[in-house]
């Protein structure tokens, strides 16, 4: 769709999001050219900065030449203002209109009829979600015009529970049009979360096992090498199921197991990742490992409670693993394992998909095929596959069928989660961005187990900084008919990659 003019006002311009993901990924495409023509930035904030300050900030993230970054501060301006007074919002209003009217003045374009409609606005939440409610209620009061397009992009957390997102929810469409708005899951901007789709639904031979006959258990599982020091205070409120399994890991899952959609229209991809979202019954708390760290053994690192902004007696859990169920005919069966954990061994956000092994087979069993997706940092596909050893022994080995995409692409082309979500926004695509009906059932799923925690005061169990985990994480995926086998030769062209 071809704009007269696109105003993004980024609302929290001078906090962490907005420096850390915002103004780089809107910099990412500004540096590939694909900001359509007419492009402003505005940034919102209540801090008083002057402009040197505010370019400061908003480019501390981005890693350019002095020139290009100058060129993209061009298009971006500061302003100050807060997030309840009417007053501010009509300035705001005011400096929007007259950005547009010069570029639709520019274009001489104004013989048209429709010359308010060809044009976008963003109104990008970069906020904390206590100023969240009020900004977009002004917005929409003061700011908001029915004739030209308006987007919202509004970020986690999406409420607490099923209860508290409804309500939030409830309280967005009064104002705002669900087509409008645009919800970011940054899971789904990522490289390989979009190619699963491909893998699947473009690949005789994947499409063709990708069910309960086949396959006999799938993990999914986030790792982080860090804890939550500096966050803590947000962290202790919402624990790791809330901060990454109900959000970034179910999206992955909805994409792993649903239907093949009607199309790849936005609604019809949506519609099936709901419909396999309801199929899940909620998770139960025997189905549950929960961890917290403590120091580290070497005592370098700090524990989960030794940040000041947390609370003494928390029992947050800073791991997670559990087991999801999937009751329709293609899944019946097949556990689903998530884990998400900070402060642990390494940084790797993977997908595991085991297959069973087969039946009445004339060679002797020595491990299970997996298709491994690897969302980060690498991103890779392979096939761990059964081959005869070469030369003269006819001994087994375990080996893999490779795709690894730095080794066949140009990998410097993967983008920025933000910056292509933020081509979605501007291209008014919503295949990935999450719709509130899929929000209410992935909340659905995962209310009653953080009730259960939150209520019945579960403790969970300790695992030192830097570890794999608490006491029972090497056991718990066996216990849902993963197939480890033991003392096993598996070949990796680089060993140091396993
Ligand atoms: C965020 C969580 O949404 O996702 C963080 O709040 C987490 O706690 C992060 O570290 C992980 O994202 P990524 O892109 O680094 O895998």
């Amino acid at each position: 769709k071809h704009y007269v003019s696109t105003i993004v006002v980024v609302f929290g311009a001078s906090g962490d999001l907005a420096h850390k993901k915002t103004f780089p990924a809107l910099f990412q495409l500004f540096q590939a050219k694909l900001l359509p023509e007419n492009f402003r930035i505005i940034g919102y904030a209540r801090s008083l900065l002057e402009r040197d300050v505010f370019v400061k900030k908003a480019t501390s993230y981005i890693k350019a030449p002095a020139d290009q970054v100058a060129s993209f501060m061009e298009i971006c301006e500061y302003m100050h203002g807060s997030y309840d007074n009417a007053e501010d919002f009509v300035k705001l209003r005011e400096n929007i209109e007259a950005g547009e009217e010069k570029a639709s003045s520019h274009k001489m374009e104004r013989t048209s009829d429709n010359i308010l409609k060809n044009r976008l606005r963003i109104y990008y939440m970069a906020l904390p979600p206590s100023v969240f409610l009020p900004v977009s209620e002004n917005v929409r009061k003061i700011v908001y015009n029915p004739e030209v397009e308006n987007h919202l992009v509004v970020e986690k957390p999406f409420g607490f529970d099923q209860e508290s997102s409804r309500v939030l929810n409830s309280q967005i469409s009064k104002d705002w049009l669900e087509a409008e708005i645009f919800r970011t899951d940054h899971y789904l901007g990522k490289e390989m979360v979009k190619n699963i789709m491909a893998l699947r639904f473009a690949n005789t031979f994947y499409e063709a096992v990708w069910n309960k006959e086949h396959i006999s258990n799938v993990q999914i599982t986030f790792r982080e090498p860090f804890g939550t020091e500096g966050r803590g205070g947000y962290f202790d409120q919402f624990g790791i199921i809330r901060d990454v399994m109900q959000n970034h890991l179910m999206q992955v899952l909805s994409i792993l197991a649903m239907e093949q959609p009607a199309s790849l229209n936005a609604e019809d991809v949506r519609d099936s990742k709901t419909a396999v979202l309801k199929c899940i019954p909620p998770i139960v708390l025997e189905e549950t490992l929960l961890g917290q760290y403590t120091k580290s053994v070497d005592g370098t690192k700090p524990g989960y409670l030794d940040d000041d902004t947390v609370n003494k007696e928390s029992n947050t859990p800073t791991f997670a693993e559990v087991a999801i169920h999937i009751d329709n005919d293609r899944w019946r069966g097949v556990p689903f394992i998530m884990k998400a954990a900070k402060a642990v061994d390494v940084a790797k956000v993977i997908v595991r998909i085991q297959f069973k092994d087969i039946e009445h087979s004339i060679i002797p069993k020595l491990a299970r095929n997996e298709l491994v997706i690897q969302i980060s940092p690498e991103d890779k596909i392979y096939l761990k596959t059964i081959v005869k050893e070469p030369g003269l022994s006819s001994k087994l080995t375990l080996s893999d069928l490779n795709l690894s995409y730095s080794a066949v692409f140009d990998d410097s082309l993967i983008p920025e989660p933000y910056a292509s979500l933020l081509l979605d926004v501007i291209g008014t695509d919503h295949s990935n961005f999450v719709r509130a009906d899929e929000l209410d059932e992935a909340w659905r799923i995962f209310t009653p187990i953080l009730k259960r925690i939150e209520n019945e005061k579960i403790v969970p169990l300790p695992y030192p900084y830097g570890s794999r985990g608490p006491e029972g994480e090497s056991d718990f995926h066996i216990r849902f008919g993963h197939y480890k086998p033991r003392q096993l030769d598996y070949k990796w062209f680089s060993p140091e990659d396993r």
